[in-house]
């Protein structure tokens, strides 16, 4: 046995001291977005057989549990409207949640899509309730945007690009973006940025990651026909301080194209890609696993080995860390014989479903 990579990539339960055991279980989802509130991680949103959800789930990491049972709960106050891709902006203070982003769909029949009823749902962790508060400057052509990654600096303001937008009167209906649209939670003000020198080419699925005031986007697909997925070998970055666009070329491991995988930053400050599937073929990018090091020019890709890389791609999970581990919740894995995603049940997924991913300093 290799205890080196036992030791790099272990399911591991934290710890078997079980204290509470609930029985809550949510449904399998994908395409909802987290957000770690103190020890607390949010789940908003996301679908399962075309259905969207309007659920907010959480899991309270403040005492250790058995990964195989987690401690679920459900907050009984919904979100709204059922969302597909949401975003959560965390307010500053840690008060409130401002969703924006995502599709709806009618209540009556889910097979309508429809735009969200607001562009921003906010909710308060005091009162528990939904309000849709008065933003200002918000660009209409944001509404609905769908599969944005946002980072918040450390002033509140979040920063997303590019995703796409639905045309529901057109037979061909994704809008594709290459647009900074940023939120200022504190200022409660949207800005666009459309015209900077250097802006990447329109995308959606990426990783965006922020680590010294700049973001880096880690691969996705480009919203155009042809060989539209995105080179991992050039890393865009945004500068939040001066608003300006780079890019950098990598060296090091080869790793391959993917969209719908997730990308944290660890303790140690380099980027950890996990999961996704190439766009072209289909097919589970390779490796599952693998980190970035933006500290030295070029930027250096290391391939993570695994002994128990799942056997179909991963995507369009969360993850979120949380000390040193990455948590993976809610994933999608997409058949390679279907052209459909279908999300894993409880039952079979039990072993992937929350993943928990020791990041620490072994790379
Ligand atoms: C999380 O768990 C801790 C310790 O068990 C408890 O004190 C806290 O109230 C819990 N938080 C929520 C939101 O359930
Ligand atoms: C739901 O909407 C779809 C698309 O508009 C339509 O084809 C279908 O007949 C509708 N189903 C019901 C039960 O109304
Ligand atoms: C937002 O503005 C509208 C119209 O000015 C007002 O009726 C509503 O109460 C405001 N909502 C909030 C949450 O302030
Ligand atoms: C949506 O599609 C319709 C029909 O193709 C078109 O007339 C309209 O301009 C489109 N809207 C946007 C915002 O692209
Ligand atoms: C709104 O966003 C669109 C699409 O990115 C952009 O073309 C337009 O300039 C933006 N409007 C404003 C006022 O920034
Ligand atoms: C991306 O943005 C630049 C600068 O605003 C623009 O010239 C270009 O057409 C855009 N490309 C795509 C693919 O959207």
């Amino acid at each position: 046995m290799n205890s080196f990579r036992t030791l790099l990539y272990s399911l591991i339960v934290i710890s078997l001291t079980l204290t509470n055991v609930k029985c809550y279980i949510p449904d399998p989802r994908y395409g909802q977005s987290s957000v770690l509130v103190g020890s607390n991680l949010y789940f908003f949103g996301g679908t399962r057989r075309g259905k969207y959800y309007d659920q907010v789930v959480y899991l309270n990491l403040s005492s250790s549990f058995n990964t195989l049972s987690p401690p679920w709960s459900q907050i009984t106050t919904p979100i709204p409207t059922p969302l597909y891709f949401p975003f959560p902006c965390l307010s500053t203070d840690g008060s409130t949640i401002y969703l924006v982003g995502g599709m709806s769909q009618s209540l009556s029949n889910s097979s309508i899509r429809m735009l969200p009823s607001a562009y921003t749902y906010a909710f308060d962790f005091n009162n528990l309730q939904w309000t849709t508060p008065n933003i200002t400057n918000f660009n209409n052509t944001y509404l609905g945007r769908t599969d944005i990654s946002g980072v918040a600096d450390s002033n509140g303001k979040y920063y997303f690009f590019g995703g796409y937008s639905t045309n529901l009167t057109a037979a061909d209906p994704r809008i594709y973006y290459n647009d900074t649209n940023i939120f200022d939670t504190k200022a409660m003000r949207w800005s666009t940025l459309t015209t900077l020198s250097n802006t990447p080419s329109s995308r959606t699925n990426y990783g965006a990651v922020l680590k010294n005031n700049f973001i880096y986007y880690i691969g996705g697909y480009r919203g155009y026909s042809g060989r539209n997925d995105i080179d991992m070998n050039t890393i865009p970055s945004f500068d939040t301080v001066n608003l300006k666009w780079q890019s950098m070329s990598t060296s090091g491991d080869s790793v391959g194209s993917r969209y719908g995988h997730s990308a944290i930053l660890t303790q140690d400050g380099l980027i950890l890609i996990y999961g996704g599937v190439e766009r072209i073929s289909n097919i589970q990018a390779q490796p599952v696993i693998a980190t970035l090091d933006v500290s030295v020019t070029p930027y250096v890709w290391k391939a993570i080995a695994t002994n128990n890389a799942p056997p179909q791609s991963l995507v369009y999970h969360s993850a979120t860390l949380y000390g040193i581990y990455m948590i993976i919740a809610f994933v999608s894995w997409q058949l390679i014989l279907f052209p459909s995603f279908r999300t894993y049940s409880m039952k079979i997924f039990s072993l992937f479903f929350q993943l928990i991913f020791n990041t620490s300093s072994r790379f």
